[in-house]
């Protein structure tokens, strides 16, 4: 074949890919009816990635695989929206829906029934979607309403957004489509970001939407694309080369576009019918996987929308009507502080205990001293709780200011548990306890080191963990591995048989393997996914405390700041000192290290059948020591596959896909640095 035709069929293979994995995108996030595994969703991707990097010249902006491209910035551009992003009216009860209903009839001179589209109120961050010719263009946020925020390279890393508009059969592509609507994260994405913020002692978000504005407002958009946000679309904004009767017929139609409408909007025939849709809604909110805050009713004519016009910033065809919300009114005792593993301050509201939704809650996390002036929370006030996303209580507002007023909240000048030193970065919201020793931050590192995900310790619950930091038994991580039987059953509510069988679960978990021993470390910004790449890329602690800043930085996944983070632990002597004395008393694997430049640098290696002149084992081990990595199993993904005598069913899989295949003599002088 010649070039030109090569050319050709490359360029036909990956048109045909970007459609195909559009239209999967648009069967799965659009019509939540996934027809393929996300693992040959994920084939179709990894081929059409493949063929870009050989073709860079072929990649568009639009293509799937350009979703995460931008650098991030300094600041976010702003947009000027061509017509203004309105707000709602609110009715506060079901008479004032009826109110509003009986307005629209008066307005318009009619004595009939009114059509409306009841639609859930969700609570996200508003945006606007601008397609030029179908292709995403700009995308901003409200911000006030005729100005916001260019969020473009962050939206792109949402999946469910189409880079490109699919092409309806029986619609056109419009010349301009703005479609707005509103960023969500899901309730569990929440609840997941939240936890793993929490083992990495970062600052917890109050709620989802705050978790989704904070996503959305990202300078980098490499962080955005790590936060699963989703979207709904629900409103036109200017449009050219297309034009909709009606808000039901616009939500079909970008549906077909391929934009995510949702799913529970309805038409409703009378003002009646919208409030059985609340009362239903009411019933199933806290089923849905994303926190919705009301049902808004919008007329569902766009003639007559036009006919009703707007007041002051919000339209006369729509209105929102709030859910109750799982709200409870209660006093705040006390304002503590609670010291976190890598001693953040974080301030607990302590309240007359009340119940909400079916729970007894007498604390509530006020977060950081921001949120607290911004609420202008204190001690003595009555506040309005509420449980965002279902679970978390936080306080909304003060309801009632105590008299006398508490004078404003101020954090500590010192640590309320060790004395020591608070500081406090300008322009920072967090406040942290710099001793190592601080009892409260060595609490919640016990905690933290005998978890399951790092070393593991059963038996060694908070109360306990408490007792033997708060008796002195255990001042450092390497203690517990000294602890005796008899110290343990000389404690609380501890019997001998339990005393025998915790020192037991501690003596077993001293053998371990490298990344569970980097996790249990607890350093700062590290969790289980770095600890495991620091673990192949430096194979013992003591390369990994020698490791530079920019050996650090090399690693994939791994950006500046976790780098610093990492040596300003080890520059520590005090966890120098800690670490060291730990090593002592662990057994920790040896890991197969991976070089960081070799002759197989970052290639995909398998190997199938048995080979002369080593194991398996070893050969996997010389593949990771030169940098590649191993696969069990062949995909297009794959770079190699060494082929060994009696090869399996890996060959012909090879050989189907095209990948190159090694004997055993290739192998090796592949390892020893020549050939291809
Ligand atoms: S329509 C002109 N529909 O509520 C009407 N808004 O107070 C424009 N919102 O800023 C908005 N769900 O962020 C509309 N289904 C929905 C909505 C919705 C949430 C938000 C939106 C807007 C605010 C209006």
């Amino acid at each position: 074949m010649t070039m030109a035709a090569d050319l050709t069929r490359i360029k036909a293979e990956i048109q045909k890919l970007r459609d195909e994995i559009n239209h999967h995108n648009y069967l799965y996030y659009v019509l939540d009816q996934p027809e393929i595994s996300d693992a040959e969703y994920d084939k179709l991707l990894r081929r059409l990635e493949a063929l870009e990097r050989e073709h860079p010249e072929l990649i568009t902006p639009d293509s799937p695989t350009q979703r995460v491209g931008a650098a991030p910035s300094e600041k976010f551009a702003v947009v000027r929206h061509r017509t203004m992003m309105m707000s709602l009216a609110n009715a506060m009860n079901a008479e004032e829906m009826v109110e509003f209903d009986r307005r629209v009839k008066r307005f318009l001179k009619t004595e009939g029934e009114i059509e409306y589209v009841a639609e859930i109120k969700l609570d996200g961050l508003s945006v606007e979607l601008v397609y030029e010719d179908g292709r995403l263009a700009v995308a901003s946020t409200r911000g006030d309403g005729i100005n916001g925020e260019d969020v473009t390279a962050n939206i792109r890393t949402i999946r469910s957004v189409p880079l490109r508009l699919l092409k309806p059969k029986r619609l056109p592509i419009p010349k301009l489509l703005e479609v707005r609507g509103e960023a969500i994260l899901p309730k569990q994405a929440f609840a997941k970001l939240n936890e793993e913020r929490e083992r990495k002692g970062e600052p917890l978000f109050a709620n989802p939407r705050n978790a989704a504005a904070g996503s959305l407002r990202q300078l980098d958009p490499r962080v955005t694309a790590t936060r699963p946000l989703d979207i709904f679309l629900y409103a036109p904004g200017v449009l050219e080369g297309v034009e909709f009767d009606s808000q039901w017929e616009f939500l079909q139609a970008i549906k077909e576009y391929g934009l995510r409408v949702n799913p529970e909007s309805r038409v409703c025939r009378s003002v009646e019918q919208v409030l059985g849709y609340w009362n239903e809604m009411t019933e199933r909110r806290h089923d849905l996987d994303y926190d919705a805050d009301g049902v808004v009713a919008k007329v569902n004519s766009y003639a007559v929308q036009a006919q009703l016009g707007e007041v002051s910033r919000s339209p006369r065809w729509a209105i929102a009507y709030k859910f109750k919300a799982q709200q409870e009114e209660t006093r705040i005792e006390k304002i503590e502080v609670q010291v976190g593993r890598i001693g953040s301050l974080t301030p607990v509201a302590k309240l007359k205990p009340v119940q909400l939704a079916g729970v007894t809650i007498s604390s509530a996390s006020l977060h950081n001293l921001d949120e607290i002036r911004r609420k202008d929370i204190r001690e003595g006030d009555a506040v309005m709780l509420e449980r965002a996303g279902d679970v978390i209580p936080y306080v909304v507002e003060v309801t009632k200011k105590g008299h006398p007023r508490a004078p404003e909240f101020q954090m500590p000048k010192r640590c309320p548990e060790c004395g020591g030193t608070i500081v406090h970065e300008e322009g920072e919201v967090g406040y942290f306890c710099v001793n190592a020793n601080c009892p409260a931050r060595m609490r919640e590192s016990v905690r933290h080191f005998a978890s399951k995900n790092c070393m593991n310790i059963d038996g060694l619950g908070d109360k306990l963990v408490a007792q033997l930091v708060d008796s002195g038994l255990v001042r450092e991580l390497d203690d517990l591995y000294k602890l005796k039987r008899e110290q343990l059953a000389a404690l609380e509510r501890m019997g001998e048989k339990s005393a025998q069988n915790i020192v037991d679960n501690i003596d077993s978990s001293r053998k371990t393997t490298l990344d569970r021993a980097i996790n249990a470390l607890g350093i700062r910004h590290v969790g289980e996914h770095t600890a495991r790449q620091l673990a192949t890329r430096f194979g013992s602690l003591e390369e990994l405390a020698h490791a530079s800043e920019d050996e650090l930085r090399a690693i994939r996944d791994i950006g500046p700041e976790v780098a610093r983070s990492i040596r300003e632990y080890f520059d520590e002597p005090r966890n120098m000192k800690a670490v060291e004395r730990l090593a002592r008393e662990l057994q920790i694997e040896r890991p197969h290290v991976r070089a960081a430049r070799g002759p197989l640098s970052d290639k995909s290696v398998v190997v199938t059948g048995t080979l002369e002149s080593m194991t398996r084992e070893d050969a996997e081990r010389k593949i990771i020591e030169s940098g590649g990595r191993v696969s069990s199993s062949v995909s297009r993904k794959t770079d190699f596959v060494v082929v060994g005598a009696e090869p399996g069913s890996k060959l012909r899989k090879a050989k189907e896909l095209g990948v190159k295949t090694l004997d055993e003599k290739d192998f090796l002088e592949m390892l020893s640095g020549g050939g291809r």
